[in-house]
């Protein structure tokens, strides 16, 4: 097990097309576990399922983290990063953090963060990719997102958010299971709400052990979504 803290080394760009993918290459390069790539703004920033991510300069914390080897505890990382980022969240602002399963962070049901997270099993390697809106105005979010998107607060600081989320990551990456799978049952945003997705529709009932979202059918029956294979709609 690795208790190396997240943050050292730190590779900082002013511009840069996304930190996932330098951290990627760093990775691939042999970059040590608690690498972290940070930038002050992205041209090509990635968001899920093939999204784009953007954010004006220096108004969000645009981050990836390299964490290695991987280990049993890592199959709940999609769980564990949005853990970290909501508690970093409430450490620099004065805000109350739900995740939307799988892994968006929300402030009164809206959007304030973002998780993407590449894995490399055959190289024991993973890369996690956070984007934190902390200080966009309403008017500064596209026009498309400005009624789901949300940021920290005015007065808090990109470099703060940086500090909390090495350390609550760094604490996160390593916990128990167990204790991961409790926190999330905690925050989650979708229980007892309605949802749909492209094969249908139902009542979010939480997660299973292995992070999957429950749905219960209108006939009955209870499904399990992947988060890989599912576009959610909320009712
Ligand atoms: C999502 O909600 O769709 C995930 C967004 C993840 C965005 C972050 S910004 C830093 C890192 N680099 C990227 O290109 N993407 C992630």
């Amino acid at each position: 097990m690795s208790f190396v803290r997240l943050g050292n080394p730190r590779h900082h760009r002013r511009s840069l097309g996304s930190t996932n993918d330098l951290a990627r290459q760093l990775a691939a390069a042999g970059a040590p576990q608690g690498t972290v790539v940070t930038a002050a703004e992205q041209v090509a920033g990635r968001g899920r399922q093939g999204r784009s991510w953007t954010a004006p300069a220096g108004k969000a914390l645009l981050y990836s983290a390299i964490v290695r080897p991987l280990e049993q505890r890592h199959l709940v990382l999609p769980l564990a990063a949005p853990l970290a980022v909501a508690e970093a969240a409430e450490e620099v602002a004065d805000v109350s953090c739900a995740i939307k399963w799988p892994n968006d962070v929300w402030i009164e049901g809206r959007k304030c963060a973002g998780v993407l997270i590449e894995v490399r099993p055959q190289d024991g390697w993973a890369v996690i990719g956070v984007g934190v809106n902390v200080s966009i105005e309403p008017d500064e979010f596209p026009e498309e997102l400005r009624e789901t998107a949300t940021s920290l607060d005015a007065d808090a600081t990109v470099d703060g958010a940086l500090e909390a989320l090495n350390g609550s990551l760094t604490r996160w990456t390593q916990a128990d299971p167990q204790e991961v799978l409790a926190a999330f049952r905690g925050r989650d945003a979708l229980r007892g709400r309605q949802i749909a997705w492209d094969g249908g529709n139902g009542t979010a009932e939480g997660i299973d052990e292995r992070g999957n979202l429950l749905v219960a059918t209108g006939s009955g029956e209870l499904v399990r979504l992947g988060a890989g294979e599912v576009h959610l709609r909320l009712d």
